[in-house]
Order: structure tokens, then sequence, then C-alpha cells
């Protein structure tokens, strides 16, 4: 074994480790990503070994100023990571050592790597929780502007993807924003276990050198102090916790995904996508397809598939770090970069899809979607709900047999199903349906306009709490 830190780590053994043995156990094609936070948790630690006089001011200064130019060098792509280095944290330690020299072995003193990739991870997810909250809160002000912009578009609401009731267009997309909103505060409140600072435990027993973790803490931005060495090293729940808010903000994405592939084809036409978020077939010279929903909706199998794999490493492992943790990273990371990137992508496609409002329009009066309201208006003039129910199926079964729309039906015809029809039931609209639907978190437009203020509210509150 040449290399230096093979030759540092490896005294107890007379010889070096087998090649493919090293590269299976290495992590730095990966975990490189953590190098910000690896060089923030080692400059933290540096000043309290220091503050607390366990090395010297002056060695603290070194270590510091060389991490931040081995950061440098990393942001510019001058370092070069090695595979047998393994992981980051060894790259990182390796790179010190040959900036300056042996001071660089102090750094470690009252650490090991358990409590130092842990404490990476969890300022990692810190950052990462930020920044979903901040795509999401993007998207539902996207989803605000496109509902705000087409408040009198009427559409179909489906039940079974059948045709059911009509709604406002800006209801549907409101529903969005209510489960944007709840994956925010499902973010929100995983931080609140993230936010706790384990390095200091050692590597598994705790430290036996007088150091001050809440200053590290401080440093750091943790709000908490871990309570327990062991659970400290061992536990990756928090991942998980942000990998499964991940996977539900996905589904969500998913779920709309669907929705505009859908609206999207020629059969329904209800939306229509900007050409900067189509893509061309290489073949039929004529399609438009709408891949970026389509890799949305596909795209959320990986983020499932993360959070199982986690969940599976971490079920039979006796306390406390066991190497299967490293495992963790790769699908991390890979749900951050497919949760961020979908949220930033799929929100563009939003802001700038067309709405056909009159072909939706003609597609909610074109079926059979005021039946409810028929036979509400047969329950007002006394007949049980079920009964009404029955006349007016029968209504629409005559009705299809005759080729007809409900407006198409004469007032004979509407009389012969039932004698409570009279000329007033031409009132009954598509409008006057969806007016009618006025209790809290109905589509009626007055709903939905308290449901547009209290959502800009929501996006605004938010707005001040960044500024500050
Ligand atoms: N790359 C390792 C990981 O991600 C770092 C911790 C290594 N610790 C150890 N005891 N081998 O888990």
């Amino acid at each position: 074994m040449s290399d230096k830190r093979g030759e540092r780590l490896r005294s107890r053994f007379s010889k070096g480790i087998n090649k493919l043995a090293g590269q299976y156990v290495a992590s730095i094609s990966f975990d490189w990503r953590l190098y910000r936070q690896d060089i923030a948790g080692s400059i933290a630690h540096a000043q309290m070994l220091a503050k607390q006089g366990i090395i010297s001011e002056r060695d603290a200064e070194l270590i510091t100023s060389g991490l931040v130019s081995i950061r440098d060098e990393i942001e510019q792509g001058k370092l070069e990571f090695k595979s047998e280095l393994e992981d980051i944290h060894m790259n990182i330690e390796n790179r010190l050592f040959e900036k300056i020299g042996d001071v660089a072995g102090k750094l470690h003193t009252a650490r090991s790597r358990n409590d130092q990739v842990a404490l990476d991870l969890r300022l990692f997810v810190k950052e990462a929780i930020s920044e979903a909250v901040s795509k999401l809160r993007k998207f539902q002000r996207v989803l605000l502007d496109v509902a705000e912009g087409n408040r009198n578009v009427v559409m179909p609401g489906y039940t079974h993807l059948q045709p059911a009731q009509p709604i406002l267009f800006a209801h549907h997309l409101l529903a969005y924003f209510e489960m944007f909103q709840r994956d925010i505060e499902r973010f929100q409140d995983c931080l609140k276990r993230v936010d706790v600072l384990p390095l200091g435990s050692g590597a598994l027993a705790g430290v036996a050198y007088p150091i001050d973790r809440d200053f590290v803490a401080r440093r750091l931005g943790f709000s908490q102090v871990s309570t327990n060495s062991l659970d400290a090293v061992s536990d990756r729940d928090f991942v998980v916790e942000y990998e499964a808010a991940a996977a539900v903000t996905m589904m969500h994405l998913s779920r709309l995904a669907e929705e505009t592939v859908l609206w999207s084809s020629a059969e329904f036409d209800f939306v229509e996508i900007d050409e900067a978020y189509a893509t061309s077939s290489s073949i039929m010279p004529q399609k438009k397809n709408p891949d970026v929903a389509e890799l949305t909706r596909g795209k959320t199998g990986r983020v499932y598939g993360h959070l199982m794999s986690l969940l599976t490493v971490m079920k039979g492992l006796p306390l406390a770090y066991n190497r299967d943790m490293q495992e963790d990273k790769e699908g991390l990371v890979d749900t951050v970069d497919t949760l961020l990137s979908s949220l930033e992508v799929f929100a563009g496609l939003v802001r700038t899809v067309k709405v056909n409002a009159a072909r939706i329009r003609d597609v909610t009066a074109g079926s059979y979607i005021l039946a409810t309201d028929l036979a509400d208006y047969l329950v007002k003039r006394g007949l049980p709900f079920r009964q009404a129910h029955n006349v007016v199926g029968k209504l629409v079964q005559y009705a299809i047999s005759k080729g007809k729309g409900f407006e198409e039906l004469s007032l004979e015809e509407y009389r012969n199903s039932s004698p409570l029809f009279t000329e007033d039931v031409y009132a009954i609209t598509v409008e006057a349906s969806i007016a009618a639907r006025n209790a809290i978190g109905g589509t009626a437009p007055e709903q939905v306009a308290v449901a547009l203020t209290r959502a800009r509210e929501i996006v605004g509150v938010e707005d001040e709490k960044q500024a500050d």
C-alpha cells in the first residue's frame, strides 16, 4: 500500500487492503457531496478544541485556514478525490496533511468518523429541508398565479376519472396547494429532529476530553445537542423521515404530473404544454410529448425506493455504528437531487401552461354532470333523495337514448320523468351548480375566493419569515 493514509490508519496490519476490497468499501464517488458540511464541522471542532485548550490556538488557525483552502480547491475542481482514501472525510484529512503537515493529525482529537459522518449528514439534511421548503413555496405561488389567472374557468370534477360534478379549475389547483402545504409542514416538523448535534459522541461511548458541545452546536446552528452517544452515532431515522417526507411530496407531484399528461392529450385537450417544456419524437414528427410530467411521475419510484432501501438497511443493525450505514448516502443524495429538480422543473411547466378554458367548458357541459343537481332539485320539492336519484338515473338513460344533453330536453320530457319538474329546471347550469356548493371548503366562487386569500396569506407570511 503506497498511499500515506493507508499507512496512517493501518498500523496494526502488516499489509495493505486488497484492491477490490478497497474499492468495495469506498464511498467517495458519492459522499464527496458532503464536503462543505465536513469542512464546516471540522472548523467548528478545531475552534472548540482550541477554546478548551485541547490544542493550541495556532494549530486551530493552521487547521482552519488549511480547511478553507481545501474547500476552495474542491469548489474549483482542483482536488482529485482518491478512492484509496475511502471517503470524503479521509480525502479531506489527507489533503490537510499535505498542506499543513503533522498538525493536521490534531484535528481528529476527541472525534471519530462515526460522529463526524452523523454530523455531516445532519447538516446536509437540514439544508436539503430548507431547499425543499423554499421550492415547495415557489410551487405554491405558481399554483396560486395560475388559479388566479383562471378564476372563472369551470371544469368537470372527476371520481373514477368519470365526470362527476362541475368545479372551478382554481379549486382543483388549490387542492394541490393544500397538499404542498402539508408537505412543507412535514419537512418543518422533521427538521426538529434533524436539528440535533451528534458531534461529541465519539465512536460510540462519548469523549474523554473536556469538550464544549454547546459551543459547537451554536457555531453550526444546531438548536440541540444529542443526549445519548450510542444513539447519536447509530440512528439514521432523521434520514428516513426526510426521505418519507420527500416520498409523500413526490406522490403529490406525481398525481399532478399524471393529470398534466392526461389533460395535455389530444383527447382531453384541457391544457397545452409550452414548447419549452415539451419534447419531440425521433420518428413521429407531429408529436409533442409531456416527458417532463412523465419523468416527474416516473422518478417518484426511485424516491420511494430509497426510503424502502434505508429502512431495510437499518432494521437489523445492532448498536452502535455499522458500516452498513454508509449505504444511506447514495439514496439520500439522489432523493435530494430528484426532489429539488422535480419541484423546480415541474413548477416551470405549470407556470407556462396554456389553459384551454373554452374547450374545458364544452367538455363540462357536454356530460351529464348536472345529474346530482337535478336530484337535489327534486329533493327540494319534497322527494326523498334515493327516489330523486332513481328518477334522474332514468332521465339520464332516456336522454342518452335520444342523444340529448339535459339542456336539450323539453319540459314535457322532464315532466314525464317527474311532475315535480317545472320551467325553473333550466336554471340548473354549471355555474349555478358550482355556486351552490358554498359550504366551507366547497367549490363555490365565494369559497374559492376565501381559499385564495388564505393561501396568499400563507405564502406571504413565510416570505416575511425568510426575510428576518
Ligand atoms: N464513510 C463512512 C460512512 O459513511 C464514514 C464512517 C466510517 N466509520 C467507520 N467506523 N468505518 O458511514
